[in-house]
């Protein structure tokens, strides 16, 4: 397998909005090409494509990793044709350098790094930590704010606001039932059994299953020690919310590398007035692309399970 098909195969493990994987590759020769794939596009939670692109700039930051983590050096062009809207980015594959180690260690995460719906313990997440996110998050062109403790309150107003007019919904309803009783042959989707029972929480998460068909429990844990962020940036053109998504991979692999688990939470987003909230935590300098929930999974607790990705060969177009 040549090095740009193992990047491609390896943002398949990327998050997705819903894990709607909505993206697709065509490598031909020396280069690789991401393209939006609008046939999986969240018509309702995600009218205007925003969580789509996020989506699409984390499965490049997946792919730009694993070719560093491999020892290969490659430029990237994103919106390189103004004429084709879809085609978000092409890698050309340069010529072999020294692997990365941190982008070895990053690469790593790519196989288990996952979404953790559950309470994260009282451990906290060090200001230490929190400053070397910031620092991955900005070196892909994004800002990450931390939500301070007096902030945790509105963040949850925002995040209790959207849920509630989204389930109130029967579109959302309808999605949010589509996209998570998918046959397993899709490999995509939300299965029940990565979806936490409904209960309170200090900062409410998304219900994947208001059918009660939940797989987890949140677990006792409260999240007392989590930190909750924002990935934000200053520009909404779909070339940011693109880097928005590579700053959010950055974020969650470093994170799962340095033995943190993650939740993304989006809702907030989604709505106006919620969305209006979020940007009011950012003291109005910048437009929040997700917000995030890390901490610690409290000790001798057994990872949540896998989400399903498609199968590699429906999503990757070798031309030869
Ligand atoms: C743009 C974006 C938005 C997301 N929003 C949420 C959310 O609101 N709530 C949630 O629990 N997970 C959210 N996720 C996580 C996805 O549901 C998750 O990545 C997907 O189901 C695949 O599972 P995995 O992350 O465990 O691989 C989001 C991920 C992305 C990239």
């Amino acid at each position: 397998m040549t090095p740009l098909e193992e990047a491609a195969r390896a943002a398949q493990h990327a998050p997705s909005v819903f894990n709607t994987q909505p993206w697709s590759w065509r490598l031909t020769g020396n280069a690789l090409e991401l393209y939006a794939d609008p046939s999986r596009q969240l018509t309702t939670a995600d009218r205007d494509g925003r969580l789509l692109l996020i989506s699409c700039g984390a499965a490049l930051h997946h792919a730009r990793t694993a070719l560093n983590a491999a020892g290969w050096s490659a430029t990237v062009e994103r919106m390189p044709d103004p004429a084709k809207t879809q085609l978000l980015a092409r890698i050309r594959l340069l010529h072999p350098v020294p692997p990365d180690p941190e982008a070895q260690r990053m690469a790593a995460a790519i196989y288990h790094r996952h979404t953790d719906r559950r309470s994260f313990g009282d451990r906290e997440v060090t200001e230490f930590e929190l400053t070397k996110l910031r620092r991955f998050v900005e070196f892909e062109g994004a800002y990450l704010h931390v939500v301070r403790p007096d902030q945790i309150a509105q963040l949850a107003i925002s995040a209790e606001l959207a849920a509630g007019a989204e389930i109130d919904d029967p579109d959302y309803r309808a999605e949010l039932y589509r996209w998570t009783h998918r046959p397993s042959f899709t490999g995509d989707g939300v299965p029940p059994a990565t979806a936490v029972k409904s209960e309170l929480r200090r900062v409410p998460i998304r219900d994947f299953a208001p059918d009660e068909t939940a797989g987890l429990d949140a677990g006792g844990a409260h999240d007392q020690g989590a930190a909750y962020v924002v990935v934000f940036g200053t520009g909404d053109q779909p070339v940011d919310l693109l880097r928005g998504g590579e700053a959010l991979s950055a974020l969650l692999l470093l994170a799962t590398a340095d033995g943190l688990a993650t939740a993304p939470l989006s809702d907030a987003v989604e709505v106006e007035w919620p969305q209006h909230l979020l940007r009011g935590l950012l003291a109005g300098i910048g437009e929040p692309y997700i917000a995030v929930r890390l901490g610690y999974l409290p000790v001798g607790q057994d990872p949540a399970p896998l989400a399903p990705r498609r199968d590699p060969r429906d999503v990757i177009t070798i031309i030869e």
